[in-house]
């Protein structure tokens, strides 16, 4: 697992006349991951990116492209977004059956990007099980998905323990990423559970001075973790 807090600031958020110059500001604020929000106004009612824009990036940045799909299709979009340059592919769990959970893992990984599997808040968390020894991560929703700037949903960091505990029964590790409604005031709580990375959208771009969001973040973070240590 990381050594530190990985932060993933979401482009969701950004000034979409000037995405370029977004990338550029999570690079030079040292966040870690650029998290792409992908809607397709069916899985969820708002439509933001795609492929074409993923593919833009790609060459823009250096940074982990970690695309969170909340498609209704995963299997016919996966391969796509591979093509395209991801590093990370999340899918919705509430997308798929078991089966094709199973082939989308085995397609991201065989395509040598890290494969994600995301539930929203009220999805029940043992579906997952067979799943979280071919998984590298699991991503927690902490609100519904389909917007930015909403609050995080009290009691979310209960399921990344959650999680990190069925993963430790089943023999296995497996980053856990969190997303939505984080901010300083809500990521110690989710980092003393035993999340890995953090998705920030409004905390990020929305900031007074987003370069210094990632080490605030940090520092809250590590904060919750002593106290929880005590
Ligand atoms: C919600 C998205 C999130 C969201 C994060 O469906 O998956 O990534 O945009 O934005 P904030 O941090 O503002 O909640
Ligand atoms: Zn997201």
């Amino acid at each position: 697992m990381p050594d530190r807090l990985l932060v993933a600031p979401s482009i969701l958020s950004a000034d979409f006349r000037d995405l370029g110059g977004a990338v550029r500001l999570i690079e030079d604020a040292g966040a870690d991951w650029v998290h792409i929000d992908v809607m397709d106004g069916h899985f969820v009612p708002n439509i933001t990116m795609g492929v074409p824009l993923l593919k833009a990036l790609r060459p823009a940045t250096d940074l982990v492209l970690d695309a969170h799909l909340m498609v209704s299709n995963p299997l016919r979009q996966i391969p796509w977004f591979l093509d395209a340059g991801a590093d990370v592919v999340t899918f919705h769990l509430e997308a798929v059956d078991d089966d094709e959970a199973r082939t989308a893992i085995a397609d991201i990984k065989a395509a040598g990007a890290k494969a994600g599997v995301s539930v929203k808040p009220n999805t029940g968390l043992e579906r997952l099980d067979p799943l979280l020894p071919e998984a590298d991560m699991v991503l927690i929703m902490s609100v519904e998905p389909g917007f930015s700037g909403q609050s995080f949903i009290e009691g979310s960091d209960a399921r990344v323990s959650e999680v990190k505990r069925r993963a430790q029964e089943a023999g296995t590790e497996v980053l856990v990423q969190v997303d939505g409604g984080i901010g300083e005031a809500t990521v110690g709580c989710v980092v003393a559970a035993g999340a890995d990375c953090v998705v920030c959208g409004n905390a990020f771009f929305k900031a007074p001075d987003p370069l210094q969001v990632p080490r605030l973040l940090r520092q809250a973070a590590e904060k919750a973790e002593k106290g929880a240590v005590q």
